[in-house]
């Protein structure tokens, strides 16, 4: 039984399966509308989404399966005092698999060492969140057609922002990589994933905390959004929310064919007016999300078309 905890926990070949399954979903949807018949997807969301569940209840459904869970931890027993790891047990007997989201940094470790059904990391606390990462490689393989020599700019809070830390130790394992991370001094990038996936692989990088200096030079442009839920004080939030502002205007210093992405939600950062402009990937990379969760719930349900 395999769970995905890490997006490093499947291989770069793998990640190249998942994509053609995925391309094949969208190319032939009627192939794929009964392959999970009679078979439960639990979502246990201890923190709000609205992208990562939704987009994983449309894959189970779109693929003939069924769906439970809940959405907050307070219509949960958890707002009892009930564990993870006996959460993990009980539901274990009521699904096939598990997409779980919870605020605490390791809490789908614990939910990999308690259960009897596959379970899947849907972001945890500013951790990782490696199906965002899928919906990235998706939105990378076919925007820019390759993985390799590319310069990424990652451009908000790198701090708390578990999907940038996803991203990098995906793109670390491709060639001619170059990182470029935006941010201001207090949401750098954390050490543990500088240090393992950047310095130790010797990937070349920059730090900035100007977009307007270096935008000119990147391929993709991955903007986030400032993690209010990660601050521990209202008044640090407020003076670094609206650090960046990504406005028609800065997207004419950029490449003809450099790409905008970002996880979503979005709130200050992209200026709407951008949307229009077809550089701007965000909203495909929504769909491409719900393609890769039906690609691999297939996989860790072993099930083959
Ligand atoms: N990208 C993402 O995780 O969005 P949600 O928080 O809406 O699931």
């Amino acid at each position: 039984m395999r769970n995905l905890i890490n997006i490093l926990d499947l291989s770069v070949e793998e990640i190249d399966e998942l994509i053609r399954v995925a391309d094949d979903i969208l190319e032939q949807p009627e192939k794929y509308r009964e392959v999970c018949r009679h078979r439960i997807l639990a979502t246990l969301f201890y923190e709000p989404s609205t992208r990562t569940r939704l987009s994983f209840e449309s894959a189970m459904l779109s693929l003939g399966g069924e769906v439970l869970g809940f959405s907050e931890a307070s219509s949960s027993s958890a707002a009892k005092g009930e564990s993870v790891a006996d959460t993990i047990a009980i539901v274990s007997g009521y699904a096939d698999i598990i997409a779980m989201r919870h605020p605490k940094e390791g809490a789908p470790i614990v939910a990999a060492r308690h259960t009897r059904v596959p379970v899947i990391n849907a972001g945890d606390g500013g951790h990782y969140h490696p199906t965002q990462t899928l919906a990235d490689l998706m939105t990378i393989h076919h925007e820019k057609g390759r993985f390799d020599n590319l310069t990424i700019g990652l451009c908000g809070d790198l701090k708390f922002g578990r999907t940038v830390h996803s991203l990098i130790e995906a793109m670390s394992r491709y060639e001619g990589i170059k990182f470029v991370l935006i941010s201001p001094e207090e949401l750098k990038l954390p050490s543990f994933v500088k240090k393992e996936y950047i310095k130790d692989k010797g990937i070349p990088y920059r730090q900035s905390t100007s977009l307007d200096e270096v935008i000119a030079d990147l391929d993709i442009l991955y903007m986030t959004r400032v993690q209010k839920e990660r601050f521990f004080n209202e008044e640090d939030y407020l003076r670094l929310k609206d650090s960046y502002i990504l406005t028609t205007e800065k997207m004419k210093l950029a490449k003809e064919d450099m790409i905008v992405m970002h996880p979503l939600p979005r709130v200050n950062e992209i200026s709407t007016a951008v949307d229009d402009d077809p550089r701007a990937c965000y909203f495909r990379q929504t769909y491409y999300g719900k393609l890769m969760r039906m690609a691999l719930i297939m996989k860790l349900l072993e099930i083959q078309v």
